[in-house]
């Protein structure tokens, strides 16, 4: 019996419709981060499974309950990657990127992997692109970062997309936060259901996002605002003045805690309606202890990630696929050495710049199927152009070039070839 291979449950192919999208959105996020300043950094798609634990916090759904965890030959605990920033970080600390850079600011793009109930918008394996910014502390950063975010989704033309934000404090205001959200909490105990019931001992913040007590709790728990130090509260004071005078949209948002243990200060999440339950487009926030606490200088740092395949969903809801672009010139050929001709020309024709430049694709190759057969592709890939070698077009230096719309011919010389093509109508 044959068995009918099909993508792993949660996974997805990039289709060549879809992988042009896709090339749009690098590409618009490409040009927007480098005038901002990022440079790109790639790092690899697995890692060691302590530095998610360590760098994500082992309480967090992700690391508990999502990872893909694995042993190597020699034994070493390694782990897909479930998110970008923990090897980014990694890297900026391997690298003493701190010495050589007095900031550093990294994009990056590649496939997440997180074992989770695949649904519309989640996948087990999706792609982010994302930016980190080490070493400015100030307000200014988280501004600059959220207008770069929000110009990009302005750009693609996604006008919908709403931004939270919300201030987590630091590690000298929270902990008093916290109790007071767990003694909240413990007086709802009886109310909360049972997932809830253990984020109160695990990792009491994510209570409040929880998809089904959070909305009811917001109104009556404790609002972390009143708890803020007056360093963070000016921090959050200034990041809003900061937008605002830039021109970028915001609610404040005291539910939005975000599901990984690293931030501190601003956090934030950027939804569209166009989405399903899963509408968040892209999140992030900042991580001030993290670089020292994963063993490198103490540098302020904040990032972002979007989610490429709900960036993409959202995308097609405003832009229709790019429009049909004109075939190729096709190129045909009948018997054997006119097929060794036809294909130096077809190499030919693909090398020369001034058809590349002006954009013309070239296709053939498939000299052994009949003349019919091989117009028949040309036709069905909407090729309006169709070079044809015969061995009378061998024997003359000649090609015949046929317009496969109006159904004419004629006879060109090779050296006008190219020149004929430039001028196509
Ligand atoms: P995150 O909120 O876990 O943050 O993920 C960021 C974005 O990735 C989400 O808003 C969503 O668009 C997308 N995403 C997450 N999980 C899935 C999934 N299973 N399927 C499809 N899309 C998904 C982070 O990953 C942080 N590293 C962001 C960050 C960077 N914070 C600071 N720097």
């Amino acid at each position: 019996m044959s068995t009918k291979f099909q993508a792993v449950r949660g996974t997805k192919d990039i289709l060549p419709a879809d992988a042009s999208q896709f090339q749009y959105l690098e590409a618009v996020a490409l040009s927007l981060f480098s005038r901002f300043g990022f440079e790109e950094i790639r790092t690899p798609t697995f890692e060691s499974l302590e530095l998610f634990q360590r760098a994500m916090g082992s309480t967090t759904d992700v690391v508990q309950k999502e990872m893909y965890v694995f042993e190597d030959r020699g034994e070493r605990k390694l782990a897909l990657r479930p998110e970008g920033t923990a090897g980014v970080v990694r890297a900026f600390i391997e690298h003493h990127l701190s010495q050589t850079h007095p900031f550093c600011k990294l994009f990056y793009i590649g496939p997440m992997f997180r074992a989770e109930r695949p649904q519309a918008g989640r996948y087990r394996e999706f792609w982010q692109i994302g930016a980190e910014y080490f070493g400015n502390a100030a307000p200014t950063a988280d501004a600059e970062v959220l207008v770069m975010l929000r110009t990009l989704y302005q750009v693609l033309g996604i006008k919908d997309a709403k931004l939270k934000i919300n201030s987590l404090g630091c590690s000298t205001c929270r902990p008093t936060y916290t109790k007071a959200l767990i003694d909240f909490l413990n007086s709802q105990r009886s109310e909360l259901d049972e997932d809830c019931q253990k984020r109160v001992d695990t990792n009491p913040l994510r209570a409040l996002d929880c998809k089904v007590d959070g909305p009811r709790l917001e109104a009556k728990a404790p609002d972390i605002a009143r708890f803020w130090d007056a360093e963070c509260k000016d921090h959050f004071e200034t990041v809003k003045a900061l937008l605002t005078s830039a021109g970028v949209v915001y609610e404040r948002s005291s539910r939005l805690v975000r599901g990984l243990d690293y931030y501190s200060r601003t956090v934030f999440e950027l939804s569209s309606s166009v989405l399903g339950a899963q509408n968040a487009l892209a999140a992030g926030g900042r991580y001030d202890r993290l670089v020292k606490e994963m063993g490198g200088p103490d540098i302020p740092a904040l990032g972002f990630a979007l989610g490429v395949e709900r960036t993409l969903q959202a995308l097609a809801a405003v832009r229709p696929q790019a429009p049909e672009v004109e075939g190729p010139v096709f190129v045909a050929a009948m018997g054997d050495q006119p097929a060794a001709e036809a294909f130096k020309l077809l190499t030919l024709l693909r090398l020369s710049p001034e058809l590349a430049k002006a954009g013309v694709r070239v296709e053939g190759g498939f000299f052994e199927k009949k003349l019919g057969a091989q117009l028949g592709m040309a036709d069905r890939l909407k090729s309006k152009l169709c070079i044809i070698l015969g061995e009378d077009e061998v024997k003359n230096g000649k090609v015949t070039l046929k317009n496969l719309g109006a159904g004419s011919q004629e006879s060109i010389l090779n050296a006008e070839l190219i020149p004929r093509l430039l001028n196509r109508s």
